[in-house]
């Protein structure tokens, strides 16, 4: 995203043939799901191909059927070449952060936080082109098929990972930037009490839990942890955990020189100030 530099972790390439060979073996594996494998992934060149065949498949409806939906896909690939780059660091980090994740055909199929992401992402496009009609139908297809409902106007940087997926809400006005983490039923929402920009800007590499409620508009900072199922409404620092309700620091400053969201780190360091230091 614009609003900071780059932490750049990851090697180029590779995620795009490596799903190839993966979806090879699969069919040679399981022959009935050998027609879908090719169809999905063995039949395109590249991923962004893939991608606008399989997420079209999906999104498609008597509304707006699989084949025009794909045009749309393709149209927003070619036109912003970002969003392929982004699709493609948005699996390698589900991979590396998720033990259930064994194989990049897992998020490309499956993964519902993987899938909704990869849709948004197209739905912000054509909001930037003010297409918003179109975009709103998207984020009501993304909300039926994914359980995610993230407003096409919401900014999401690349590197995020969203675990399970099941009940994420993100408003319009949040921003949640490269590297982010979060598990399932978080919200990024607004209080009910602010009217325009209202909902939060989560910073580089936090990690969010499950269950947490994040709103108003608020900045949690870099590389923070928000412990599950708490319900934050003021400015969480950098590198910082917070849990309850509503949120509280605790066990001190930690992750100094890690990013919660790509350890998925979820153990709070001993400090010389922190609770539970005995020294
Ligand atoms: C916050 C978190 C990252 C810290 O984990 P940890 O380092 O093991 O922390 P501890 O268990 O040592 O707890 C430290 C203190 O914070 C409290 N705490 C930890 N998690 C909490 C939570 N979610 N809500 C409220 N308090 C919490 C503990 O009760 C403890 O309080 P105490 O010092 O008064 O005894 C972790 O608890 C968490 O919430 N991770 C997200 C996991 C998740 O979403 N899993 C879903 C998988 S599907």
């Amino acid at each position: 995203m614009g609003e900071a530099q780059p932490r750049v972790f990851e090697a180029s390439g590779g995620v795009w043939a490596q799903l190839r060979v993966e979806a090879m073996q699969a069919a040679a594996e399981e022959p009935l799901l050998a027609s879908y494998l090719h169809a999905s992934i063995l039949h395109h060149e590249k991923i962004e191909d893939a991608l606008s065949y399989h997420l079209a498949q999906k999104l498609g409806d008597a509304d707006l059927p699989a084949l025009q939906m794909r045009d749309v896909a393709r149209e927003a690939y070619a036109m912003d070449p970002q969003l392929a780059q982004q699709a493609t660091r948005d699996m390698r980090v589900v991979r590396e952060r998720d033990p259930a994740c064994r194989t990049y055909l897992q998020p490309f199929l499956y993964f519902k936080g993987y899938g909704g992401l990869q849709a948004y992402r197209i739905a912000h496009w054509l909001w930037t082109q003010q297409r918003d009609v179109l975009a709103y139908h998207l984020q009501s297809r993304i909300s039926e098929l994914f359980a995610i409902d993230i407003h096409p106007a919401a900014r999401i940087g690349a590197g995020v990972f969203i675990d399970h997926a099941h009940g994420i809400v993100i408003g319009e006005t949040a921003v949640v930037e490269d590297d982010v983490s979060m598990l399932h039923s978080v919200t990024l929402g607004g209080t009910g009490k602010q009217g325009g920009d209202r909902h939060p800007k989560i910073r580089r590499g936090v990690l969010i839990g499950a269950g947490a409620k994040v709103l108003g508009n608020i900045e949690v900072g870099e590389d923070a942890r928000i412990a599950a199922g708490s319900v934050v409404l003021e400015d969480v620092a950098a590198r910082c955990t917070v849990a309850g309700v509503p949120a509280k620091p605790i066990g001190g400053r930690c992750c100094e020189g890690v990013m919660p969201a790509q350890e998925m780190d979820q153990m709070i360091e001993a400090t010389l100030d922190g609770p539970g230091d005995g020294i």
